[in-house]
């Protein structure tokens, strides 16, 4: 893929590398450029890479109104030797084509996903923030743009990719959080979309997190449509640990997405000298392994935090489960020290998961 350049004048572009003073916080900065490229007449056309601003957009664009819209989020790093490694960006670009076609979106070549994000992390490279713990944030989208009030797949949708500067997640320590166990709602059903990012999956579940807010807690543990078997914590894959130190995933179906971070924690078991495993798991058996001590840490897994410990669950009715003494456990401190100390090259990383963002000529 031929990408064209139409940078901002070198004059209004950031000139030296960004050093905040304080945490810039999460997904709130941009760089100076984005990446876009359209598809109509059958084909993604016309990749390039624009000062960072305004889409021109049709009131009818079917995403506005039919919701056909879909993204991902991927982080990438500065290493010691001061160049930009982009994390696993293969696996995000394939999960897009994978809500693409669950959206019925037309795919991107996953090679021609990854080109885009490189070229434009390598022109926005100096937007790295030089602080503990930070990262560029990718967040790659598409969007149908075809003006048309029908309800079907839209013949034009636009593919564009931000980088948000971004600081740490956590202070200084990982924090645990509560979850609220919710059997009112429900973030996925059989058939349904919740095993792709489609941004209305985001929207649909803004209320339970509203319930969650009100009863206590910082997000929702999702259930099945039953209220019989856990799904997720949130917008992250939920886990848990046993005591002789077994991590424990729900299994992927069509109702969880495949969390690029829950992956990344199954292959890397025999680093972390633990066995990782996925299966269904019914809420009875967990809350009763929790306040047996069977289950002695529990979390959430994605890209945004890495690993979220999970201290204790809330139910509608009030009632409070606490995980062993509801702080954070020593496993999930060292699956956390692990994960960040690969991605910033701070511990051998395995093959292809960390891309060097090469030096192009613009
Ligand atoms: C619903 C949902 N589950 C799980 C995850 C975690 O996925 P990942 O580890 O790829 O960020 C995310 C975030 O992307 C999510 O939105």
């Amino acid at each position: 893929m031929e990408i064209k350049y139409c940078l901002k004048p070198a004059a209004e572009r950031r000139q030296e590398q960004f050093r905040p003073e304080g945490n810039v916080g999460f997904g709130r900065l941009r760089t100076d450029h984005m990446f876009l490229m359209d598809y109509y007449d059958g084909e993604w056309r016309d990749p390039r890479i624009v000062p960072y601003g305004p889409f021109e957009l049709a009131p009818g664009a079917m995403a506005l109104h039919y919701g056909q819209s879909i993204f991902e989020g991927a982080k990438a790093f500065m290493h010691d030797d001061g160049e930009i490694y982009a994390f696993r960006i293969n696996k995000n670009a394939e999960r897009l084509n994978r809500s693409a076609d669950i959206l019925c979106i037309p795919n991107i070549p996953e090679a021609d996903q990854q080109q885009a994000i490189q070229a434009l992390l390598d022109v926005d490279r100096l937007w790295f923030p030089m602080q503990d713990g930070a990262c560029l944030y990718i967040r790659p989208f598409i969007f149908a743009t075809e003006d048309r009030l029908s309800v079907s797949p839209s013949n034009r949708y636009t593919f564009c990719v931000v980088v948000s500067p971004s600081g740490a997640y956590y202070g200084k320590d990982l924090s645990a959080i509560r979850l609220l166990i919710s059997k009112k709602y429900h973030r996925a059903v059989p058939g349904g979309t919740g095993a792709s990012k489609a941004s209305g999956n985001y929207a649909a579940s803004l209320r339970a997190g509203r319930a969650a807010a009100e009863a206590g807690a910082s997000q929702v543990l999702y259930l099945d449509s039953t209220n019989t078997y856990l799904e997720e914590a949130g917008a992250m894959n939920h886990f848990h640990i046993l005591k002789d130190g077994t991590v424990v995933i729900p299994e992927f179906t069509d109702t969880i997405l495949r969390s690029i971070t829950s992956q990344s924690i199954i292959e890397l078991a025999p680093t972390l000298g633990c066995d990782v495993r996925q299966e269904t798991i019914k809420l009875d058996d967990f809350i009763a392994d929790i306040e047996a001590g069977e289950i002695v840490e529990a979390g959430g897994f994605g890209t945004a935090a890495v690993v979220s410990p999970v201290g204790s669950y809330i139910f509608e009715d009030g009632r409070v489960v606490t995980v062993a003494d509801g702080q954070v456990g020593d496993s999930v401190k060292r699956i956390y020290d692990t994960y960040t100390a690969i991605q910033k090259g701070h511990h051998e990383a395995p093959a292809g998961w960390l891309q060097k963002v090469p030096h192009l000529e613009k």
